[in-house]
């Protein structure tokens, strides 16, 4: 089987092209500025269209496993016309030329598709973004739909791995704590910290498997930003007294953010073979691997 992967260089994208190198001789890694570390490097520039059809075309995939986007939810808000060209146009090109191929679509989206009134959404629960990175990601998933011939949108939350350059949250906390630096972490936000390696294999998964539909793929917990920063403290012994806590009115975000965009994982808990982890096995993985 034959993938091509956007943002193959990213938090998500290189740990899956990591994986998916282990499992198969042909994977395609799309990237734009950083260079990605595993598979055959391939420019694909999601402003660039003609850019992306000569790469399928040339490419010739079975399966694309999209994870490329414009992340940084408050330069999405500021940059309103950018955000919805690579967010939501560039997931338009890229699924009307999978449809001609036949090729399977895998869309990596977000739980800020929902608005956080109410955690723990089902696929089936009604979609509702507060913020403009959620709008974009929410049209990306309507292309997709409508476009692609056979296709699976993941939608995953507040995603943490190991990567040369992207410093997740827990990495975050570590150094600043260890630093003896005070940090401000929000009590009141809550979502489901999904670990990369894990979601990796599960994505690896739906596409070998070619599993049709939406479905959530984040971590098996529902946890505030704060309880996660305690509990890692607590895990390597670090003095919990350098956190604290405050509220999401308290920070200066350019977009709103959901106040609970946890998800629903029962039906990924019951369909794949790789379970998603909760945040305690996910950090011990997390802590293990970051020595
Ligand atoms: N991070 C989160 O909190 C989060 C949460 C839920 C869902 N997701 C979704 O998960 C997917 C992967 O996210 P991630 O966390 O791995 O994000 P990431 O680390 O920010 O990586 C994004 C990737 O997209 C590429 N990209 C950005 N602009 C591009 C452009 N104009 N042309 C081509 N490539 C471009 C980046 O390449 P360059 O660096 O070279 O520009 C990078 O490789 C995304 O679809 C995202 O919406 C992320």
């Amino acid at each position: 089987m034959k993938f091509l992967v956007t943002g193959s260089a990213g938090l998500i994208g290189r740990q899956v092209c990591k994986d998916l190198s282990e499992v198969s001789s042909e994977v395609y890694s799309g990237y734009n500025e950083s260079k990605p570390d595993y598979g055959v490097p391939i420019k694909m520039q999601l402003t660039n269209f003609e850019e992306l059809k000569d790469a399928i075309a040339k490419v010739q995939p079975d399966v694309i496993l999209h994870l490329g986007a414009m992340t940084n939810v408050d330069l999405c808000e500021k940059e309103k016309d950018l955000a919805m060209k690579i967010n939501a146009e560039a997931t338009e090109v890229l699924a009307k030329q999978a449809a001609k191929l036949k090729a399977f679509f895998v869309y990596v989206s977000t739980d800020y598709v929902f608005d956080g009134q109410k955690g723990m959404r089902k696929e089936t629960d009604p979609t509702n973004p507060v913020d403009f990175y959620g709008k974009t990601k929410l049209e990306g998933e309507k292309k997709v739909m409508n476009l692609a011939s056979s296709w699976c949108i993941a939608r995953t939350s507040t995603p943490y791995g190991i990567h040369p350059t992207k410093k997740s949250f827990p990495f975050w906390v570590i150094e600043n704590i260890k630093e003896k630096k005070k940090i401000n972490v929000v009590v009141d936000q809550f979502t489901s910290p999904t670990f990369v390696p894990n979601l990796s294999q599960m994505l690896i998964e739906i596409a070998t498997r070619q599993i049709v539909g939406l479905i959530h793929l984040a971590g098996a917990s529902r946890i505030s930003r704060y309880e996660m920063a305690e509990l890692i403290a607590n895990k390597i012994h670090l003095d919990k007294m350098l956190l604290t806590a405050s509220k999401m009115d308290d920070v200066k975000w350019v977009a709103l953010r959901p106040r609970d965009s946890s998800l629903d994982v029962s039906k990924a808990f019951t369909i794949l073979n790789e379970k998603p982890f909760t945040i305690e096995s996910g950090l011990d993985n997390f802590l293990k691997n970051m020595k």
